[in-house]
């Protein structure tokens, strides 16, 4: 399995003239496993990109790689200072693994799938359809075109799996035929965001493009009609009115 660091770094500079000389030292929690089995924690100690001196939790001990560096491990290690360093393992490493693997490493969030019908290009099939899944995380889908719940090979194209720049991604997987009345066509979602497969089916009844056509449609003539109504109204007013009111 692949490691998963995490950083501390301090960064001291010594300025002399326009040079600078680094004192710098970089924590290291290293995850080798998502149980946390072998975890460990290294703390470097470097001066100038020289790194002199380390301590290793898995051996609890500080070891010097220059001169200094071996002489001060020897009097941190009888000083106790390495135990000292070894409880950053269960203070610091151990909580935030169990944070980064819980919100970053297993967060996967849902994606919101459509299926609609698109206009067809093709001479051999009247109609198109097209599975979108939006905005999943993270990489990695799954989308099976199923009729009547038997698996679609044929006629399938699928863009790749495209990415957002914020994090998520997207894909559509197209298909190509000539619906059958009373068939069932379906769009099969697998995602690690999902416990188990999630069907999508298509409704051919309306195209999302349809349903806001007649909506918009519905609304003109609603609004025309209740136009036309308070005009009615409103000349009958005034012509009762003036027959009511005599004039001299
Ligand atoms: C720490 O020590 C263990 C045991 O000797 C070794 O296997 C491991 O590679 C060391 N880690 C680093 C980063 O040097």
């Amino acid at each position: 399995m692949s490691q998963f660091y995490s950083f501390a770094l301090i960064v001291l500079p010594f300025l002399s003239g326009l040079d600078g000389y680094f004192y710098h030292m970089q924590r290291e929690c290293r995850y080798s496993s998502g149980d946390l089995k072998d975890l460990e924690f290294i703390d470097r100690y470097i001066f100038n990109k020289v790194e002199y001196k380390k301590y290793n939790s898995t051996t609890n001990k500080f070891i010097g790689y220059t001169e200094f560096g071996v002489k001060n491990a020897e009097r941190h290690n009888k000083e106790g200072a390495n135990d000292q360093e070894h409880t950053n393992l269960d203070a610091t490493c151990r909580p935030n693994a169990e944070q980064y693997f819980k919100k970053i490493l297993w967060h996967t969030v849902q994606p919101s799938v459509k299926v609609l019908s698109v206009k067809s290009g093709s001479q051999r099939h009247s109609t198109m359809l097209v599975c979108s899944a939006y905005d999943f995380y993270p990489e990695g889908i799954k989308l099976t075109w199923l009729r009547d719940g038997k698996e679609v090979k044929t006629d399938v194209t699928s863009t790749e799996e495209l990415y957002n720049g914020n994090w998520y991604h997207q894909i559509h997987s197209y298909l190509e035929l000539t619906p059958k009345s009373g068939e069932t066509i379906a769009c099969k979602v697998e995602h690690s965001s999902f416990s188990e497969p999630k069907i999508f089916k298509w409704d051919p009844s309306m195209s999302d493009g349809d349903r806001n056509k007649v909506i918009i449609g519905t609304s003109g003539l609603v609004l025309g009609l209740i136009l036309s109504l308070a005009g009615v109204i409103y000349y009958k007013k005034k012509s009762t009115g003036r027959i009511l009111v005599p004039t001299s």
